[in-house]
Order: structure tokens, then C-alpha cells, then sequence
């Protein structure tokens, strides 16, 4: 385990956040048994992680039928890489709900064995570390930065909770064939919610009825689901979350508010240089 700086730790190549978890817990991942009925949600930090798991949660919401034994989102889709209530993880009823910002080799090996259904969801990399960059404000266990060019500076060399985006995207693009897996943008799920809403439904295999989906995408707008106590995160106790939500804007092209013209010249030349050869486009107004 290498130290960074004094909120952030590196294990077998990938950053996490002090208190979150430890290196144990991610190895012991290895033996983690997997079931083919489990569904899991993979993100980078900051893409639009809650939201998509509030979508997945709500279209297995009838699994429970009127037994749903958790109080929210967090419980009932536990990321996988933090050992708070893992023990209970084997008793759970099928299917079981995982979400997490792991990288495909520190993921358990029955993932590609069992092959589960995996939703991964993506968001450009501007407006991620805009807001990256407004978390870190909000969240206790993260280093505030002092400016955003100095969040930036870390976030492009990885030194960040996730580690580094381009290493994330890439990554999984080039294991997709190992995995039963959907990429998804968050900025298509913006612009066309129940495409993005019917799509995850049919990788699921869920036939859904019109009025159920829409049913789902009306209770996953921003507008709607900031109202929602088990899905807006305001659960989060207040040692964790004191300043702010994690529901901020929910927009495309936050960037240009942020973003000098440098730091914009600059980060579209990275882009081109570590981007070669995964063709995923994306949004950025
Ligand atoms: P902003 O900070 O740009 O507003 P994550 O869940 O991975 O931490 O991602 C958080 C980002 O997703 C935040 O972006 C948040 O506002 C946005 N988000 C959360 N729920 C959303 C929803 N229902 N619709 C659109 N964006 C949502």
C-alpha cells in the first residue's frame, strides 16, 4: 500500500479514499462469490453513479414484491468495495444489487465466469471533474482543493478516489469482451431518459410495460429523485456530508463555468493523445 498525500492510498494500481476501505477487503474480493443473477453498476466517481442506481433499484423494485427490508438506495445496492455489511452478502435473496468504481482486475474473477449483468456508466471527463472537484468541498474524507487547477493537475495523473478516468474508461473497453456488459453516457441518459431507462430494462431482461417504464423515468428525474429520501443520499450522516448534496446541478457543459481556455486547450490535446483507440463519443454541451 503506497500513502498519497494524506487522504488518498494506492493498492495494486488503483487509488481509493482513506477510511473507505483497505487493501484486505480489495483482496479478499478474489474469492468473493459471484452469482449469474447478480446485476451490477460500474462507474467512474462522479458520472452519475446514484442516479443510475436509483434506475436499476426502481425496475427491481416488484423483486421485493411488498418486502423491500431496506431503508434506501445505499443498502440495497452496496458498493462492492466497501466492507460495511458485507457479511450479510451471501444471505441475500436473488438478485443481489452491487454497485462499484472498481477497475475490471481488482474485481472479483467470477465476474467474467458467471458473467452477471453489468451496467457501466460513463460521463466526459470535463464535467466529471467539475464535479469531482465540487464533491471534494462537500465530502469530509476528501482533500479540499485549494484551486481548481490544482484538482485538475491531480485528477489528469489519477491521483484521485478512482484513480484516473482515461485509465477507468479504457480499461473496461478493453476487457468488454470478458463481460456480460452495457455502456451507457450520462449524457445520453440526459437527453433521452427512457431510451436510456428501456435499454437498461432490456439488458436486464425485464419486459417492461409502457406505463412501468415510465413509471421509473419519472421517478429518476433530477427534480423528482432530489425529493426521494432513498435515492437523493441525504441519509449520508453529517460527519460524512456536512456542506452539500450529492444531487448539485445535474447538467452537460457545467465545464465552460469552470474551465479556462487553457485548461480547455490543454485537456482536449490529453484527450486526443489518451483516448486513442476507444471510440465512445461523448457529449460535451
Ligand atoms: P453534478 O455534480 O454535475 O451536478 P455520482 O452519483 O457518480 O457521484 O454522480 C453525481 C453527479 O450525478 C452529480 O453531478 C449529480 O448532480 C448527478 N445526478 C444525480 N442524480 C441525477 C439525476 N437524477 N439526473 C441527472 N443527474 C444526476
Amino acid at each position: 500500500m503506497e500513502k498519497i498525500g494524506d487522504y488518498l492510498f494506492k493498492h495494486k494500481g488503483h487509488v481509493f479514499v482513506n477510511n473507505m476501505t483497505t487493501p484486505e477487503y480489495i483482496d479478499s474480493l478474489q474469492t468473493f462469490e459471484i452469482r449469474d443473477s447478480d446485476i451490477f453498476l460500474v462507474t467512474y466517481p462522479k458520472s452519475g453513479t446514484i442516479w443510475t442506481q436509483n434506475i436499476i433499484t426502481l425496475i427491481c423494485e416488484s423483486d421485493y414484491k411488498d418486502n423491500d427490508p431496506f431503508p434506501n438506495n445505499f443498502e440495497k445496492m452496496p458498493w462492492l468495495e466497501y466492507p460495511e455489511g458485507h457479511t450479510e452478502y451471501s444471505s441475500r435473496p436473488s438478485p443481489r444489487l452491487f454497485v462499484s468504481h472498481l477497475k475490471p482486475a481488482l474485481m472479483p474473477p467470477g465476474l467474467k465466469e458467471k458473467k452477471p449483468k453489468i451496467v457501466y456508466v460513463m460521463r466526459n471527463p470535463k464535467d466529471n471533474a467539475v464535479s469531482y472537484f465540487h464533491f471534494c468541498h462537500v465530502w469530509e474524507t476528501l482533500e479540499t482543493p485549494k484551486t481548481f487547477e490544482d484538482f485538475l493537475q491531480q485528477y489528469l495523473v489519477g491521483n484521485v478516489g478512482g484513480s484516473s478516468w482515461f485509465d477507468h474508461i479504457r480499461e473496461w473497453y478493453t476487457h468488454r469482451s470478458e463481460y456480460d456488459i452495457l455502456f451507457l453516457t450520462y449524457e445520453d441518459m440526459l437527453m433521452d431518459l427512457r431510451s436510456a431507462v428501456e435499454k437498461i430494462c432490456k439488458f436486464l431482461g425485464r419486459e417492461f410495460s409502457e406505463a412501468e417504464v415510465s413509471r421509473v423515468v419519472e421517478k429518476a428525474t433530477f427534480r423528482n429523485m432530489k425529493k426521494d429520501p432513498k435515492a437523493n443520499y441525504e441519509f449520508v450522516p453529517s460527519d460524512l456530508l456536512q456542506k452539500g448534496t450529492f444531487m448539485r446541478k445535474g447538467t452537460i457543459g457545467d465545464w465552460k463555468n469552470t474551465f479556462t481556455v487553457a485548461q480547455n486547450e490543454m485537456f482536449d490535446l490529453l484527450y486526443q493523445e489518451r483516448m486513442k483507440g476507444v471510440p465512445f463519443k461523448f457529449t460535451w454541451d
